[in-house]
């Protein structure tokens, strides 16, 4: 089954919405016409206005980093739900802001209500593969983010291995790490929803992911894109991960 690569930046909190607005600028044209593979930003809130607008009518979609599981409601300094895409649970959210697999599970069942592609992130700690619980751990985080979630609700949903250690660490999982673990993923999905979903499902990775490495790790078979940060933040290093 041929899945289509999706190529996504994650921003984090950086950039001003000038700074946005000319990385769009300088971007849009270098990948004009690139429909091999779907793309997509993930600036920060306070940016997503201007990004949407100059995004508008190409082939570059735009999403949130984080939504609230809540539609409204006295939630101060959170936001709901953004645009057409929306990571869930990325690590530095269930690292810093204290996001269990429950919360993931709740985010994943209000982006399906508001039609978004969500992209659920999950990924090992480097003391957890070290203690050889890698499977164990993404086995827990994608059925607990799956929990009630239904095999015909499934069909937008993307995952992201993002294994913690490799993550703005310029250390990236080998080809063959990443495949392991994309497979342990398609496995659980395959328990849970069927080998239908399972075949169909993207299985993005991020980590360092960069220029210089995308097309190794990319064009695996069981690699369906990235989800790139630091080497996102430049129009041309992100390009070239575009055009591995
Ligand atoms: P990195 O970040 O590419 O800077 O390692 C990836 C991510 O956090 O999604």
């Amino acid at each position: 089954m041929s899945r289509k690569a999706l190529i996504a930046a994650n921003w984090k909190m950086y950039k001003t919405p000038a700074e946005a607005k000319a990385f769009v600028d300088a971007f849009l044209p270098l990948v004009a016409g690139h429909d091999r593979d779907e793309i997509a930003l993930f600036p920060s809130p306070v940016l997503l206005p201007t990004v949407i607008a100059a995004c508008n009518g190409s082939n570059v979609a735009v999403g949130a980093q984080n939504i609230h599981f809540a539609e409204e409601g006295a939630f101060t300094g959170e936001t709901s739900v953004g645009r057409t895409h929306t990571l869930i649970g990325h690590s530095e959210r269930r690292q810093y802001f204290a996001e269990t697999n429950e919360i993931v599970n709740k985010k994943l069942h209000t982006a399906l209500k508001h039609g978004l592609i969500p992209i659920v992130c999950v990924g090992e700690v480097l003391a957890e593969r070290e203690a050889g619980l890698t499977a164990s751990v993404l086995q827990t985080q994608i059925t607990g983010a799956f929990a009630g979630i239904t095999a015909e609700a499934a069909g937008p949903i993307v995952i992201a291995y993002e294994p913690v250690w490799a993550i703005g660490t310029g250390k990236t999982a080998t080809p063959e790490i990443a495949v392991d673990a994309h497979k342990i993923i398609r496995a659980e999905v395959a328990k849970l929803l069927g080998a239908d979903v399972a075949a169909a499902i993207r299985i993005l990775y991020g980590g360092s992911v960069k220029p210089d490495n995308a097309t190794s790790l990319i064009g695996q078979e069981e690699i369906d894109g990235a989800l790139v940060g630091g080497a996102s933040l430049k129009p041309d290093s992100f390009t070239a991960i575009v055009k591995y």
